[in-house]
């Protein structure tokens, strides 16, 4: 079978290639490098050892995705592409709404016109907004979202849900992620955002280099354990493999289906500072400083749908995810 992922040389697109391949598919990638570089494409054949076609193109144009359903047979689409950036989003709504909406509905266009009735969607634990409660199973109420990029996720699974109302051909699987960390064991492919990091994994291991000074915690007068703010850490590896299993269930189903892909495990930022101090034999400095605006305390996630549906559970913990975060970011800077 040939998968065509969008955003496939991005930090969770990469990692669901490295399995698409590892477990027999073929695979196309579109990525126009907004958020990824072309490097990773030598990266995900070095650790498989297997070849792909790639398009550096933008997945809104039309022509290129006419180009590729014609030289390509597409069994199914993994859409990754996307701006995920909760502050840019806030700075920047058009550029996010024209981005990722249109991106989307040019896609399912295409696939529709090319008799490709399969897509993976790539959405987000931001569509539940402040959850009300925990663990958040996907019965939860969503679209209370606080942010342009999570209210493109929530409408963008609202567009997906029309669509296989009018079309029953049309399958869907929407997975929310929560908070995807870690890397690739290889350490050749993970998390690399240009620029100063907005999520807290990211800016961890660049404390421990010393490329950064200092960890500043946003706030630690939450109501969580240790009073900083708790979240459901997931392995980029883990995510990856539960696309495949939605891509299985989504080859013998019709309809639409949502899944939460977390672990079910909340970890606040001090465990995080505390467990990879402790694997990575090195410091990481923080302070205290006032809470980040539209934070939440806590975010976890009932996973057990995607075990019953799905036959898919997280198995990587907090320790694999720390030490394959840094080794990665040694291996980037040639420690
Ligand atoms: C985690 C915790 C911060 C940075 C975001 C997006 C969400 C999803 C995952 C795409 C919070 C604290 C962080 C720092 C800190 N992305 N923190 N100092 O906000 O849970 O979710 O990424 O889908 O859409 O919203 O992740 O890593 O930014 O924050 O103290 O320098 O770490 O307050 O408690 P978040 P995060």
């Amino acid at each position: 079978m040939k998968i065509l992922v969008t955003g496939g040389l991005g930090f969770i697109g990469s990692h669901a290639v490295v399995e698409l391949l590892d477990n027999g598919y073929e695979v196309v990638v579109i990525d126009n490098l907004y958020n990824s570089n072309i490097d990773v494409v030598d990266s995900i054949k070095k650790i498989t050892g297997k070849d792909f076609s790639f398009y550096q193109n933008d997945v809104c144009d039309l022509g290129v995705l006419e180009k590729i359903f014609n030289e390509h047979t597409i069994d199914a689409v993994m859409h990754f592409a996307g701006y995920k950036a909760v502050g840019e989003s806030v700075k920047k709504p058009i550029l996010y709404y024209e981005n990722n909406l249109v991106s989307t509905l040019h896609l399912c266009k295409k696939m529709i016109e090319h008799n490709c009735f399969k897509l993976i969607f790539s959405s987000s634990a931001t569509v539940y907004g402040e959850a009300k409660i925990l663990p958040i199973t996907e019965e939860c109420e969503v679209g209370g979202t606080t942010n342009p990029y999570g209210t493109t996720k929530w409408m963008i699974e609202q567009i997906l849900k029309d669509i296989t109302i009018s079309n029953p051909n049309f399958t869907v699987m929407v997975l929310r992620y929560f908070n995807p960390i870690g890397a690739h064991k290889s350490g050749l492919i993970g998390e690399r955002p240009n620029g100063i990091p907005n999520n807290l994994m990211p800016y961890i291991v660049r404390v421990a280099t010393g490329e950064l000074e200092m960890l500043s915690i946003f706030g630690d007068d939450y109501d969580t354990p240790d009073g900083t703010g708790v979240r459901d850490y997931i392995h980029v590896v883990d995510l990856a493999k539960g696309h495949l299993k939605a891509l299985e269930k989504a080859i013998s189903s019709q309809g639409i289906y949502y899944y939460n892909l977390g672990t079910g495990t909340g970890y606040s930022v001090l465990d995080l500072v505390h467990n990879f101090e402790k694997v990575n034999h090195v410091k990481v400095p923080y302070k205290i400083v006032e809470r980040r605006p539209g934070d939440i305390a806590s975010c976890y996630a009932d996973p057990s749908k995607a075990y019953k549906e799905l036959g898919w559970r997280a198995e990587l913990g907090i320790e694999d995810m720390m030490r394959d975060s840094y080794n990665f970011i040694l291996k980037q800077k040639d420690y």
